[in-house]
């Protein structure tokens, strides 16, 4: 089994947790927070899992100190959280809400006085519904409206708050919400999607101009949702449907946040869908989504392994499934070297200043034991082998500056409700009650030892 030596890892490696607003808040209608998408979808039937929503999720919103004493516990140095544009911006543009600013005030001087530092991401999918009802992503008035909520908050924050992601994971607020329509808004149409991701990039680039005019000294990037993309067989059809999955997943993103516009073959594949195509792209657009950013994000799970499929979707390709591969709970392939081989790939095409993942973690169905804990073991050597993937790719020369386990604790996953659970935290949501899992205690004790920078 791969253990990951933590004397691989330099002193000031930034080790965290990460959680979003909307999955752990709850406290959906108190304090002036207006609906988001994410609201109206779970109160749509058939939407998510079992009918369920988010209006109490892990109770957060109450029980913030001690949630922020369990962070603590875990001696990581950082926190990732996201702030919920309902709770700031209740109308999705205009008057701002106090008492909204005063809880992520709250947090951030929580985690400053426990020694951790904070990581706010201005967007992690919880858009105002009003703003949705004004058209959402696909309109180009709303990456505006983002622009001025990332002012607001940055300028409240950014005193104390130096490190900020804008958008959590655009292909999955473009795709999921507007083009399969898994994720709110549920619309299922590809050029709406594809508006949407510009106008998501076009927002990323807006909170960057935010945050560097309000926060002195600030480290500011982007998170996507990243996986490498690998041929089943070793053949030409096979290897230009990955590179086509790698158009649609990751050079889509990529390719404009580092300044080198949208992909042309995949324009090309995209015809009249293609957000030129749409006439959406504005002069200064490309300039103000390449802002230059201080690192890039990733949230890494897994791979994506594909073979042609002429006819399917619109890119003729499916999925395939390895076998003698590992897969967790959501059926995602257990896949560490990938994570190696995409840093390195990062590295070498972009070049960002630095990498973080910002997520990565695994769901598998958790029991209590009698003894109390939950045995994860599955979770435990995710975390091993994909911690050591990151060492890897630090020792081949990827800028690793950071990695932030996904969850600090099981929370609302979206469309599968609460049935997927992805902490190192076992939330009971009939208590509330949090237990340490098998997992977090394994991170707890590799933290100490990586701080001090003892070998294994
Ligand atoms: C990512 C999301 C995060 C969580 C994990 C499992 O796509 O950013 O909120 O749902 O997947």
């Amino acid at each position: 089994m791969t253990q990951p030596n933590p004397a691989r890892f330099p002193a000031r490696f930034t080790w965290g947790v990460a959680t979003s607003s909307y999955q752990i808040e709850g406290a959906a209608h108190e304090d002036g927070r207006s609906p988001s998408i994410w609201d109206t979808f779970c109160a749509t039937p058939g939407k998510v899992l079992n009918g369920e929503n988010g209006d109490v999720a892990c109770d957060h919103y109450h029980r913030l100190d001690r949630d922020l004493d369990l962070i603590a516990s875990l001696g990581v140095s950082a926190y990732r959280f996201s702030v919920a544009w309902p709770r700031i911006v209740p109308d999705g543009r205009g008057a701002t809400n106090r008492a909204g600013l005063d809880f992520y005030s709250r947090l951030v001087d929580g985690l400053l006085a426990r020694g951790i530092t904070p990581w706010p991401t201005l967007y992690h999918w919880d858009l105002p519904q009003v703003l949705q009802d004004r058209g959402g992503w696909p309109a180009r008035d709303t990456a505006h409206a983002f622009g001025d909520y990332a002012e607001v908050v940055t300028a409240e924050l950014g005193d104390r708050a130096k490190h900020w992601i804008t958008i959590n994971e655009p292909w999955c607020a473009a795709f999921l919400g507007y083009g399969n329509g898994v994720h709110a808004p549920g619309h299922t149409d590809l050029a709406g999607s594809f508006a949407a991701s510009h106008h998501l990039l076009l927002a990323h680039g807006l909170g960057v101009q935010a945050v560097r005019a309000n926060v002195p000294g600030a480290q500011v990037g982007i998170t996507l949702n990243l996986a490498g993309t690998y041929p089943a067989g070793d053949n030409d059809a096979d290897r230009a449907a990955a590179h086509r999955q790698d158009g649609f997943a990751n050079r889509w993103y990529l390719d404009p946040v580092f300044g080198r516009g949208y992909p042309q073959d995949f324009v090309e594949l995209l015809g009249a869908t293609s957000p030129q195509a749409q006439e959406l792209v504005l002069p200064g657009d490309l300039e103000t989504i390449a802002a230059p950013t201080d690192f890039l994000g990733v949230n890494m799970y897994s791979r994506s392994v594909v073979e042609a499929a002429p006819g399917e979707g619109f890119l003729g390709l499916r999925q395939v499934h390895v076998a003698g591969s590992e897969y967790t709970g959501f059926g995602w392939e257990v896949a560490p070297q990938s994570l190696t081989d995409l840093m390195l790939r990062l590295q070498k095409d972009y070049n960002p200043a630095a990498l973080y993942i910002t997520e990565n973690g695994a769901t598998y169905p958790d029991t209590i034991s009698n003894d109390g804990t939950v045995h994860d073991g599955a979770r435990t050597r995710y975390f091993q082998q994909h911690i050591a993937a990151v060492g890897d790719a630090l020792a081949g020369g990827a800028k690793m500056a950071g990695y932030f386990a996904w969850s600090l604790m099981d929370n609302f996953e979206w469309a599968e409700g609460y049935d997927k659970r992805f902490g190192i935290v076992h939330v009971d949501f009939e208590t509330q009650a949090r237990t340490l899992k098998q997992s977090g205690q394994w991170y707890r004790d590799f933290l100490v030892r990586a701080q001090e920078g003892q070998p294994a």
